[in-house]
């Protein structure tokens, strides 16, 4: 039997309508999808990373750059995730594992040094993320849902996090 190819990799611009459908599809509805449309129209895209199951996407996870606040303590050189999303039936496979391991790994290259997202602790535990990387942080949302995973030493120790205007546009 042939080898099931699983690949996670950048984006293309083409790959864009794809990628918002897939969204749409996936949680039922269009807010999501619309986020990725805007970040990437307003340029605020960091990184988009799809998961491909024999020559088809079946995945897609974002990551954008998150700004600080004139308070904070030091340099900040952070980023956020999400939203991240898999076809139904291609779930529990490690597609979505492969698309953050994938981008986590790039952004830790580019000296990135914390990643936030706001999503389920049981499933991001297992990448690595904690409540506890956000102590310090101000943000639009906080609780156990806000959680952050470190890449590389430093970055402020107090800083208010400003998310791009995509997150907030009506
Ligand atoms: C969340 C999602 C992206 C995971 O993608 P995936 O490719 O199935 O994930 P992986 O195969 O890498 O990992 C699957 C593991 O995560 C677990 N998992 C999936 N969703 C989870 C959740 N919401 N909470 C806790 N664990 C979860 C699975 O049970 C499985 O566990 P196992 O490795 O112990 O068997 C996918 O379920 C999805 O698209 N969900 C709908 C959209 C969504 O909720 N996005 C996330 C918003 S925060």
């Amino acid at each position: 039997m042939r080898k099931t190819e699983r690949y996670a990799f950048k984006a293309r611009e083409e790959d864009l309508e794809t990628i918002i459908a897939l969204h749409d599809r996936n949680f039922g509805q269009p807010d999501e999808g619309l986020i990725v449309r805007r970040l990437h129209e307003n340029d605020e895209s960091l990184l988009s990373v799809v998961a491909q199951l024999d020559h088809k996407i079946v995945g897609h996870c974002q990551f954008f750059d998150i700004e600080t606040g004139a308070q904070s303590t030091g340099f900040a050189k952070f980023a956020g995730l999400g939203p991240i999303s898999v076809l139904e039936d291609h779930r529990n496979i490690g597609m979505g594992y492969y698309m953050i391991s994938y981008g986590l790994r790039t952004l830790k290259r580019q000296g990135y040094q914390k990643v936030f997202v706001l999503g389920d602790p049981a499933y991001y535990s297992k990448d690595g993320f904690s409540v506890d990387e956000t102590a310090g942080m101000s943000a639009p949302w906080g609780g156990p849902y806000f959680l952050a995973k470190r890449l590389n030493p430093g970055g402020p120790e107090l800083a208010e996090l400003i998310y791009p205007s995509a997150f907030f546009e009506d």
